[in-house]
């Protein structure tokens, strides 16, 4: 095991600029998943740790050893790709085996290893089958697998669950996550996939454009994203962003308005000061499942909407709503509340007041996010 430095990375492709001043450290031991959307660098970043790219400048450290100028067979990583990358016409004890016998391990040795990660990952009885004789769940268990074998210091993982079907992903998900209980070897993890970096990271770095945008756990990117950006990637459905005005500052209130809203936050100045936003436009993002169906009894801090769809899903309800003329936002109801509602028609709806944030839309860094008050 080993932790994983990047210093200061740039990788150019030609005359452009993929991945631009990128510093990250990966603890020894961590799951770090690095999310963000197709071409923002995620790839690449990772075959820069695995030595199958080079980079123009900055320092890649493996332990404690920098290994810029190592090849990648002598960086003591083990990859781990979409295409599971198995040789088909070997048996799976074989694809297992190859990177060891390719290293001249004693075979009595190999023979250990492969019945081990074989009985580790549920593929004792299938050690005589070719690839093609697989399903795509076992397939990336036997790359796994072969990963495993190596006791590499650091496992890089290439959007390796892609390739499956909803309900495999899912499992070989929980069973990524099992193995790295175990073994604990340090991972960095790709996916586009937020939900697969929120529910597997011990950290997640969000990236965008060659640049990481947050470095943090999921829950604290949930709670605190740091910019626009993260706000709406973190989270699904997504945040809802309204354009609104910061009209009031008082001691312990700000008041925020928009067409056919208005919305009391609460405040402290003395943890966060934003007085210099007053009269000014702020976005204003609302997360779907911080939204309510209002209590007759209930007068502040209403939103008056129009129901545009429902849709039914399992023990959670979207509801598309349209707020005055400029606003679409989506809100997620326990289902069991949703009674007779019907698309059409005219609805009430609260919002937790500690679950807002505050984004400018300049700089498009968050300004405020309320729980910050229940935390402190
Ligand atoms: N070998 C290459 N030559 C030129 N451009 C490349 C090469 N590899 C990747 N790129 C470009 O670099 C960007 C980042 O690619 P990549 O790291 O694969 O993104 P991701 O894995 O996040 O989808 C993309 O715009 C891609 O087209
Ligand atoms: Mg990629």
């Amino acid at each position: 095991m080993a932790e994983v430095k990047l210093k200061n990375i740039i990788k150019k492709f030609g005359n452009v600029e993929i991945i631009k001043n990128l510093t990250l450290e990966i603890n020894d031991g961590e799951f770090l998943v690095l999310v963000g959307g197709s071409g923002c660098g995620k790839s690449t970043t990772l075959r820069l740790i695995a030595g199958l790219e080079t980079c123009n400048s900055g320092d890649i450290i493996i332990g404690n050893k920098r290994v810029n100028d190592l090849p990648p067979k002598d960086r003591d990583i083990a990859m781990v790709f979409q295409n599971y990358a198995l040789y088909p016409h070997m048996t799976v004890y074989d694809n297992i085996a190859f990177g060891l016998k390719l290293r001249k391990v004693n075979p009595s040795i190999i023979k250990k290893k492969v019945n081990e990660a074989a009985e580790m990952l549920s593929l004792k009885e299938y050690l005589h089958r070719k690839p093609k004789e697989l399903s795509g769940g076992q397939r990336q268990r036997v790359a796994l697998g072969r990963a495993i074998v190596r006791d590499a210091q650091v496992f890089l993982m290439d959007e390796p669950l892609s390739n499956l079907d909803a309900k495999l992903r899912t499992q070989t998900r929980t069973e990524i996550k099992k193995l790295h209980q175990k073994l604990k070897t340090t991972t960095v993890y790709v996916t586009h996939d937020q939900i697969e970096a929120m529910t597997m990271g011990d950290r997640i770095a969000v990236m965008k454009d060659g640049i990481i945008q947050q470095l943090a756990t999921p829950k604290e990117a949930y709670d605190y994203p740091s910019n626009l950006f993260v706000a709406g990637f973190i989270g699904s459905p997504s945040m809802n962003f309204l354009k609104v005005n910061l009209t009031e500052i008082s001691n312990n209130e700000i008041t925020v308005k928009s067409d056919g809203f208005q919305l009391k936050l609460p405040y402290n100045q003395n943890i966060t000061n934003i007085s210099s936003y007053k009269e000014k436009e702020l976005i204003l993002g609302i997360r779907p499942e911080y939204i309510f169906l209002a209590n007759n009894d209930e007068q502040k801090n209403l939103l008056q909407a129009w129901i545009e769809v429902i849709e039914p899903s399992g023990s959670r309800t979207y509801l598309h709503l349209s707020i005055g003329k400029k606003h679409q936002i989506v809100a997620e109801i326990d289902t069991s509340l949703i009674g007779n509602l019907k698309s059409g028609t005219d609805i009430s709806l609260s919002v937790d007041v500690n679950r807002l944030h505050l984004i400018d839309p300049i700089s498009e860094k968050v300004i405020l996010s309320t729980q910050r008050f229940l935390d402190k």
